[in-house]
């Protein structure tokens, strides 16, 4: 109970520097930050859309057969994917368990319903069952699968369609300008990405989103296309403009001023600096370590509490 309560006390604090008039948060054309309370400190997002989800709602809206949302798997306390945790908090019959890819085995019947206790995967480990098989040009073929599960549907046979299972986490649906690839396995990127500097040359990146968001409907959802309209430009427009990263730290009972934020003495940590210019300087290629004027001092955001750093100051809050 102390622990909750001081969980509370300090994402009050971390909010309340956020919005500090002299802070470094600047407000920015509609740019809004909310904050939920994490096992680290507080968690933030900025929505350069002011959280606007569209005419339609697309995002939050159920526009499938099976009850779910985007916002089913991708929950902005959660970082914007979803947590054992949060799996474990809803009831046994939350959309989020249905059959079709929330379950740890296919259903062997149409009228098998959303069920947690056939669906540890996601409990445990927050795991979504992702079917793929084989590739028809692939130069190998699969000679034999596991059934660890003991599903009557077993990976890789032919009742499965010889798909295998893959349990995959889902990734956030924020801070997508700076994908390269769409999908763990890139499979969604079905134009090559191209973003450059200033949020330059997206098309790409927004084609890809938006044929992601129409399968995510289709599959996760079991509802029908709805490629080319309002709702997939809705949910395009919402998630690209979601910017996500750690608020505050907590370094638990030795705080003398409390939950520091990560932007303080000259640090970039947080949501702001993430969205307001490390956003802007990205282009598709900018690790690249074969390309001229790369320098491998690229994560910089606690440089100013380096020791290396002239005028190294004290890490009286966070050390
Ligand atoms: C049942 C849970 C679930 C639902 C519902 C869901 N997603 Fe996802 N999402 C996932 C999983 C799992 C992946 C990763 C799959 C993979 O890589 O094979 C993913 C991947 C993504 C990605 C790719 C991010 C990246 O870094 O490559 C985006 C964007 C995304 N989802 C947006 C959406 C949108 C928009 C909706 C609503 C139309 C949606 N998702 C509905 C589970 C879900």
């Amino acid at each position: 109970m102390a622990q909750s309560r001081l969980v509370v006390v300090l994402a009050l604090s971390g909010l309340t520097a956020w919005l500090a008039p002299n802070g470094p948060v600047a407000a920015e054309g509609g740019s809004s930050i909310r904050t939920d309370s994490d096992s680290a400190g507080s968690l933030a997002t900025l929505s350069t859309n002011n959280f606007n989800a569209g005419a339609t709602n697309g995002f939050f809206a159920n526009v499938g057969t099976n009850g779910r949302t985007c916002n089913t798997c991708h929950v902005e306390a959660n970082g914007w994917s979803f947590t054992p945790q949060h799996a474990q908090s809803l009831s046994s019959t939350d959309p989020l368990f249905t059959p079709n890819d929330g379950s740890d085995c296919p259903a062997t019947s149409s009228s098998q319903k959303a069920n947690s206790a056939v669906s540890s995967e996601v409990l445990k480990y927050g795991l979504i069952r992702i079917m793929i098989g084989i590739p028809s040009s692939a130069n190998f073929q699969l000679a034999s699968a596991t059934n660890p599960k003991n599903c009557a549907i077993a990976p890789g046979s032919s009742s499965a369609g010889g798909q295998l299972f893959m349990f995959r986490r889902p990734p956030p649906s924020a801070n997508l300008i700076f994908l390269s690839a769409v999908m763990w396995d890139g499979r969604e990127t079905l134009q090559a990405i191209t973003t450059q500097q200033n949020f330059q040359s997206t098309g790409s990146l927004t084609f890809d989103l938006s044929d992601q968001d129409n399968g995510a409907t289709v599959g996760h959802a079991q509802g029908p296309s709805i490629a080319g309209t309002q709702t997939d430009a809705d949910m395009v427009a919402f998630e690209t403009d979601l910017y996500t990263g750690q608020g505050t730290y907590s370094v638990q009972g030795n705080q003398p001023g409390g939950d520091p934020p990560l932007y303080q003495d000259g640090a970039h940590g947080g949501v702001n600096h993430l969205a307001n210019q490390v956003a802007q300087g990205f282009f598709v290629g900018i690790n690249d370590p074969l390309k001229p004027g790369f320098t491998n001092a690229n994560f910089n955001l606690y440089a100013a509490g380096e020791p290396t750093i002239s005028g190294y100051p004290n890490l009286t809050s966070v050390q």
